[in-house]
């Protein structure tokens, strides 16, 4: 088994247990969302910045998307995957594209956000 296998494993088990947390009922209504609306947890201003963040952070933390650096058709893959395996419910076409395009954009293999983020 390779490095790189493994490490996705260790994050894949870290993401479940926050997910698990994210997930009870307090975490998934306003009170998680709430607190981060101002910081976008550093996500970079641009569009699709938004529907990206609240898309992605009622299962887990922005975190996990944000050190991925996909390509377009990778990101497209991991929405599907999203969709298919982790019950995330199908999003409107308009929004999916714009949040292809916010990832690809930001964390696409040359990882653009990591110039701009504050953090
Ligand atoms: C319905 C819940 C849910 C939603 C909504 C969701 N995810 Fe996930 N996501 C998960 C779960 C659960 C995991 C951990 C899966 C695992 O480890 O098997 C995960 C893991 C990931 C990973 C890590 C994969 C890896 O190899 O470590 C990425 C990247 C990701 N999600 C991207 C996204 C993006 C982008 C969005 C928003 C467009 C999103 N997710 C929305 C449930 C969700």
């Amino acid at each position: 088994m390779s490095a790189r296998k493994w490490t996705g494993a260790l994050v894949c088990a870290a993401a479940l247990a926050w997910g698990w947390l994210a997930a009870t009922p307090a975490g998934f209504t306003q009170s998680a969302v709430a607190s981060d609306e101002t910081d976008f947890q550093g996500m970079p201003p641009g569009k699709g910045r938004e529907e990206t963040f609240y898309a992605c952070v009622v299962c887990h933390s922005m975190r996990l998307v944000t050190q991925q650096g996909l390509s377009r058709d990778r990101w497209d893959e991991a929405i599907d995957w999203m969709v298919e395996e982790q019950d995330m419910p199908e999003l409107e076409p308009a929004d999916r594209a714009l949040i292809v395009d916010y990832l690809a954009e930001f964390y696409g293999p040359d990882r653009k956000a990591d110039t701009q983020s504050t953090q």
